[in-house]
């Protein structure tokens, strides 16, 4: 299929896996209406009423054969089910240890912004060989972020963080579309996607200038919108201290227990009534709903994410007062994990 033009190049890892799904499909759906269009013509000839034909007698239905035409085609249907859940839950199931690229939609641009720092506008760069994850963030509108060389796409909803992980294989530059139309200007949201050998990829990081890496962005915002003053990070505070929450389990007043991610730290943000640690109040911390930018929100998930990361499960007990919280020993594994998601 390489050669063919009609298809896009594929870089990356997933687009041979749907490239050979959609020959499937293909396949399958050529040979069914051959054969029922050959079947049709054939038919019709064969049993066409000659001069002296009478009518035949009618038949009534054919149990075995009736079953037998709806359960092989439903059989046959069903393998694109399967397989198509199989990619599906892959592709949106991110493994440990991935690069981690925030990206935010807005009329009508990309924002990027790279876990060091760096932050580019319509522009992904991104290292072959290794798994990267985008977090996809929007700031107005249902946007959609599609990589056709990849095989790969995902709508981006406002009020919400969507994934999905890819790993590139081949150098080059690869288009970006916005895959949902979002106004006026939605055929112009228009990007790239520069795929590097690690190398390069690590000469262009270093390259690129920074203010700070995202962390450090975000524990600039955690002093400024004061965060600090109840989130203390290693005692108790007024409200719960932060340090080693992300990514593992919290338990809540209502008796739930939720994960800690991406999600769960935004809707604590914007509206932090949503959901009560257990042992804390409602009403302590003040509503950020239109306060913080996309881009800030997303700072400010790579700080708390990163209070996780630094301690490793031998410094972990000092934070059992400020968070009486759930099972200590399987949230440390998790650290663990997250750990490798950023150096
Ligand atoms: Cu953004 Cu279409």
């Amino acid at each position: 299929m390489g050669s063919l033009s009609l298809f896009p190049a594929r870089a990356a890892t997933s687009s041979g896996q749907v490239d050979a799904l959609y020959m499937f499909l293909v396949v399958i759906c050529g040979v069914m209406t051959v054969l029922i269009f050959l079947c049709v013509t054939f038919f019709a000839f064969k049993y066409r009423r000659k001069p002296g034909d009478r009518p035949p007698k009618p038949i009534h239905g054919s149990i075995p054969l009736e079953l037998t035409w709806s359960l092989i085609p439903l059989m046959i249907m069903l393998i694109f089910f399967a397989w198509g859940t199989k990619l599906y839950f892959e592709y949106y199931t991110p493994p440990k240890g991935t690069l981690d690229i925030y990206v935010t939609g807005k009329q009508w641009m990309w924002k990027i912004q790279y876990p060091d720092g760096q932050r580019e506008i319509d522009e992904l760069h991104v290292p072959t060989g290794r798994p990267v994850k985008l977090i996809l963030a929007s700031e107005d509108v249902i946007h959609s972020f599609y990589i056709p060389a990849f095989r790969l796409k995902h709508d981006v909803v406002p009020g919400s963080y969507q994934t999905y992980w890819f790993e590139a294989t081949t150098p080059g530059r690869y288009h970006i579309f916005c895959a949902e139309y979002c106004g006026t200007n939605h055929s112009r949201m228009i990007g790239w996607v520069t795929v590097m050998d690690p190398v390069a990829y690590g000469n262009w990081l270093a390259g690129a200038t920074t203010g700070g890496s995202m962390a450090e962005q975000g524990e600039k915002l955690f002093e400024q919108y004061g965060c600090v003053t109840c989130h203390v990070l290693d005692k108790q505070g007024r409200c719960p201290s932060l340090r080693n929450v992300f990514g593992h389990p919290v338990q809540l007043e209502d008796g739930r227990t939720v994960l800690a991610d991406e999600a769960y730290v935004r809707e604590s943000i914007l509206n932090p009534n949503a959901k009560i640690v257990k042992g804390y109040h409602r009403d302590i911390m003040p509503v950020f709903q239109g306060q913080i930018s996309e881009d800030g929100l997303l700072q400010l998930i790579v700080f708390i994410k990163s209070l996780a990361q630094e301690s490793t499960p031998g410094t972990a007990p000092s934070l059992t007062p400020a968070r009486p919280v759930a099972p200590e020993a399987p949230a440390n594994k998790q650290a663990g994990g997250k750990q490798a998601q950023k150096q």
